[in-house]
C-alpha cells in the first residue's frame, strides 16, 4: 500500500489550477449513455472513481479514450444493461447509472450500490422517482431488476432534497414521454454542471440550482465537448490547507459564489480571501480563531463535504468551535486519527466539538475515508515533525493528485510504497 508522508511547519506560498469536480463529472459519464453520438469531456480529473465510471461505460458497451484532461465517450456500441455487482461496489455512487441505463435501454440489473464508510447510503429515495415515473423495479437477494418500457414524464417531489436522486430523476426524465418537474431537488452546482451538459446537447431542461427543475423528455441528444466544472471541495481543501499551515495561496479556478459558506467561516477565523476573475487569493498569517457553529446542510449550505477539512484546519484556533454533522450518520471517522496528532475533539452523536490544542504533533495515521484522509494532510500541514498517512487509495478516489498540488502550494509532501 502506499503512503502520504507530510513534514509540518512550513508556511505555503503558491499558485494551482483546482482540478475538474468529481461530483459533475461522475453523473455526466452517467448522463453520456443518453447520447448516441460521442461526448468529449474536457478538464476531467483522474480519479479512482472515474475510472470506476470508464469502467461501467465500458462494460457496457462504449468506448472511452484518453487524451490528457480530455475524455471522449462514445455509446454507440452499447450491448448490455447490466452492472456487474463488482463493479456497483467499486464506486458507491454507481446507483446514478440506473436513470440512464433505464432511459437508454427500458431495462437495467444491477445489485445495491454498497454502503460506504459515511454509514448507509440508501437509494429508496433514487427507486421511489423512478417508480413514479412509470419504472417496475423488483428488489430480490440485493439485486435491483428494472424495467422501464415506457416512462412517462410526470411530477416527481422528493422528500429530502437527495443530490443523487435528483440526478438519476433528471437523467431518466430524459427517456420520458412529455414533461418531467422534479420538485424539492437538490440544488449544488454540480446539479446545474449536469443540466448544462444535457442542455449542450439539445435535452430542453432548466430549473437545475433552483429546488424545480422541468426536462423535456424523448428528444436525442447530439454530439457534445463539455467543460467540467472545477471542483468546490478540492477549492475548499486548498483554502483550508492554508488557514491550517498559515501562508498565501492563490487557487486558480476557484469559484467564490460555490464555496461562499465556507469563505464565510474562514474569514471569520482570521484568514483573508480575496476573489477575482481568475479564482481565490487565502491568506493567513496570524492565530485562528474558534467559529460561530457549524451545521452542514444541503446547498447553499455548508457542504458536509467540507467538514472534515475545516476541522482540522481549526485544531490549533483559539477557542472551541461546535461542529453539527447533519446529512450523514457516520462522518467523524476521522476524529480518532486526528486526535493522535494531538487534536482535542469530543464527539457525541452528531455534534463534535474542537477545542483548540497548543501544537498538533507528526503522527502515523490512516484515511478513514475520501474527506476524512484529506483532512489527516491538512491537519499534517501544521504538525510538528513528519506525518505518515496510510490508506490514501481513500483520497485517491477525489483529489487527482494532491502531492502534486501540495507541493506547488509549498508544502512538503511524498508518496512513498508502490
Ligand atoms: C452526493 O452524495 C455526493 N457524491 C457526496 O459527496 C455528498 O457528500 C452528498 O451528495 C451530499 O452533498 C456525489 O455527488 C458522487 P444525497 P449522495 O443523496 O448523492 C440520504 C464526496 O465526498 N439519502 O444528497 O449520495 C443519504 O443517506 C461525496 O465527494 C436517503 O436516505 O448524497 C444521506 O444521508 C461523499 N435516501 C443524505 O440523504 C436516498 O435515496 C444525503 O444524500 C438518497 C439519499
Amino acid at each position: 500500500m502506499s503512503q502520504f508522508q507530510i513534514e509540518g511547519g512550513t508556511q505555503l506560498s503558491g499558485e494551482l489550477s483546482v482540478q475538474g469536480a468529481k461530483n459533475s463529472v461522475l453523473p455526466i459519464l452517467a448522463a453520456t449513455l443518453l447520447n448516441r453520438d460521442e461526448t468529449v469531456l474536457l478538464g476531467c480529473p483522474h480519479l479512482r472513481d472515474v475510472d470506476a465510471s470508464v469502467e461501467i461505460l465500458q462494460s457496457l458497451g462504449c468506448g472511452a479514450q484518453w487524451e490528457g484532461n480530455s475524455l471522449a465517450v462514445n455509446t454507440a456500441g452499447l450491448n448490455k444493461s447490466t452492472i456487474s455487482d463488482r463493479l456497483m461496489r467499486e464506486m458507491r455512487s454507481s446507483a446514478i447509472f440506473l436513470g440512464a441505463i433505464l432511459a437508454r435501454c427500458g431495462e437495467a440489473e444491477l445489485s445495491y450500490p454498497g454502503g460506504c464508510e459515511l454509514g448507509p447510503r440508501p437509494i429508496d429515495l433514487h427507486l421511489a422517482g423512478l417508480r413514479t415515473l412509470g419504472a417496475e423495479i423488483r428488489e430480490e437477494g440485493g439485486i435491483l431488476h428494472c424495467k422501464a418500457r415506457h416512462l412517462k414524464g410526470c411530477t416527481v417531489v422528493l422528500s429530502m432534497p437527495s443530490v443523487g436522486a435528483t440526478e438519476n430523476l433528471m437523467l431518466a426524465a430524459c427517456g420520458a414521454e412529455g414533461t418531467t418537474s422534479i420538485v424539492n431537488a437538490a440544488r449544488e452546482p454540480e446539479i446545474l454542471d449536469l443540466q448544462n451538459y444535457l442542455a449542450a446537447c439539445g435535452v430542453p431542461i432548466k430549473g437545475a440550482g433552483s429546488s424545480a427543475i422541468t426536462v423535456v423528455g424523448g428528444k436525442r441528444l447530439h454530439k457534445c465537448t463539455y467543460s467540467i466544472m472545477p471542483d468546490r471541495i478540492a477549492a475548499a481543501t486548498y483554502l483550508c490547507a492554508v488557514a491550517s499551515a498559515g501562508g498565501e495561496a492563490r487557487l486558480l479556478r476557484a469559484q467564490e459564489e460555490h464555496l461562499a459558506t465556507v469563505t464565510a467561516v474562514l474569514r471569520e477565523s482570521g484568514c483573508s480571501i480575496v476573489s477575482d476573475d481568475e479564482g481565490l487569493v487565502c491568506r493567513r498569517t496570524e492565530k485562528l480563531r474558534a467559529v460561530h457553529p457549524v451545521r452542514t446542510a444541503p446547498y447553499p449550505g455548508f457542504p458536509t463535504d467540507a467538514q472534515a477539512i475545516l476541522m482540522a484546519a481549526l485544531l490549533k484556533s483559539d477557542g472551541a468551535t461546535v461542529f453539527e454533522e447533519n446529512i450523514f450518520s457516520d462522518r467523524y471517522r476521522h476524529v480518532d486519527e486526528l486526535t493522535r496528532m494531538g487534536g482535542n475533539i469530543r464527539v457525541a452523536g452528531r455534534v463534535a466539538v474542537v477545542m483548540g490544542a497548543d501544537r498538533l504533533r507528526g503522527a502515523k495515521v490512516r484515511a478513514t475515508d475520501l474527506r476524512g484522509g484529506a483532512a489527516l494532510c491538512v491537519a499534517a500541514l501544521a504538525a510538528e515533525g513528519l506525518t505518515q498517512v496510510e490508506e490514501i487509495h481513500h483520497i485517491e478516489r477525489g483529489y487527482e493528485d494532491l502531492v502534486r498540488d501540495f507541493t506547488l502550494l509549498g508544502a512538503q509532501i511524498f508518496r512513498t510504497g508502490e
